[in-house]
């Protein structure tokens, strides 16, 4: 009787266990698997909207071109951000000249860089390119991954109007110096500037606190978190379209590839990486500007919200705006032209594309008077 009780309890509590052990198996591996296979079945439909160009050894970068015509206006995104934040100003502008956003080295559509091992291999063809400058997810190669794929692989019109944002702004400028006979103007939106570490607030809050927060995305995203995360609607997509940016083309999903995004592990490795390596970006950019005059046939035009970030301290607020003034007065010397927008939106030139479009039109159309197109 005893025995047979002891039995039935110690059955009853394997079986409990192997529940328990079902359970937890299904949570650990399933939502993973699950996001795998998503993430592959999603792909293929997400780039149709532009084209993988070969940059060399067969990396592709994403690049979508529209319009006509020179000169060729050249978007270039936020540390860690796509393409698709330009798309409703690439829509806005195509039918005013060749407008050409693309995703940097191992963002969104675009192939991570191969890696150095690549440079080793010995039977690299001759007429190839036989070796890349530059540390990977760095400013010095991402504005040559950008010179190859706008003027050697796709041959977009020149002179090139360079629109460049937060490291975007950088690759601008770094790319400016490298190649000056492309360019005729910069347009530098709220621009890192190579002196932001300089602060300690600042190197305190990118390293400990946005990179940290990037490695939990990641790790989510990995574990298949983030896709049950992004169906029940409990986190959201750093861009979403609304009646104001939408673009009537069924072609053109933002929001169903911000959602992909924010689940692709790798994709978010790669943004990790830029952030990750922003001091040498920002050595790299400082030994630039200290060897090579700024080309004096480049006009820039730097644009500022007046208030950089609302959410962050006033100690760190105030430091983004010394870099900024470091940046005009000192960088520039005043060369420059400054323009304020009043919004408070940190990606205002996504959700109100008309903000920018005419200041950049004014640039076009001064160009194509001095050639006398106009
Ligand atoms: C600057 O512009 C002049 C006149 O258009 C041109 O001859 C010269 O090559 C340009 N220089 C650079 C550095 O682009
Ligand atoms: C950037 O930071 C890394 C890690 O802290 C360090 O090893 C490297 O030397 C730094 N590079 C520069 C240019 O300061």
């Amino acid at each position: 009787m005893f025995s047979s009780g002891l039995k039935n309890l110690l059955k009853t509590c394997i079986h409990t266990l192997w529940k328990l052990v079902q359970l937890l198996l299904f949570v650990i591996i399933v939502p993973p698997l699950i996001n795998y296979a998503s993430l592959k079945r999603e792909a293929p439909l997400l780039g149709q909207h532009g084209l993988p160009y070969d940059i060399g050894f067969g990396q592709k970068l994403f690049l979508r071109c529209r319009g006509k015509g020179a000169p060729t206006v050249i978007f270039d995104a936020p540390t860690g951000m796509t393409s698709d934040i330009w798309l409703p100003l690439q829509e806005n502008l195509q039918r005013t000249t060749t407008v050409c956003i693309y995703d940097r080295a191992g963002l969104g559509m675009s192939d991570p860089p191969l890696g150095s091992t690549i440079q080793q291999k010995s039977d690299v063809k001759e007429n190839e390119p036989t070796k890349y400058r530059g540390m990977d997810f760095t400013v010095e190669k991402m504005s040559e991954d950008l010179n190859r794929l706008m003027t050697a692989t796709s041959q977009q019109p020149k002179p090139f109007i360079l629109v460049g944002a937060d490291l975007g702004a950088i690759v601008a400028r770094f790319y400016t110096q490298m190649y000056e006979f492309d360019v005729s103007h910069l347009f530098l939106i709220d621009p890192l500037v190579e002196n932001l570490f300089d602060n300690e607030h600042w190197k305190d809050h990118w390293y400990n606190k946005i990179i940290p927060r990037l490695h939990a995305m990641q790790l989510s995203a990995a574990m298949g978190v983030n896709r049950i995360l992004v169906l029940t609607r409990m986190i959201n997509t750093q861009l979403s379209t609304t009646a104001s940016n939408n673009i009537d083309d069924t072609n053109i999903n933002i929001n169903h590839r911000q959602k992909h995004l924010l689940c692709n592990a790798a994709h978010i490795s790669s943004a990790i990486r830029e952030h990750f390596y922003m001091n040498e970006t920002f050595s790299q950019m400082k030994l630039a500007w200290r060897m090579k005059a700024f080309s004096s046939n480049a006009s820039v035009t730097i644009v500022n919200r007046r208030q950089y970030d609302k959410d962050l301290s006033k100690n760190l607020n105030q430091a983004w705006d010394e870099s900024q003034e470091f940046l005009r007065t000192q960088l520039f010397r005043n060369r420059i032209q400054h323009r304020l927008i009043d919004s408070t939106d940190k990606y205002f030139f996504f959700n109100k594309p008309d903000l920018l479009e005419s200041i950049i039109k004014d640039s076009i159309n001064q160009w194509r008077e001095q050639k006398g197109l106009a």
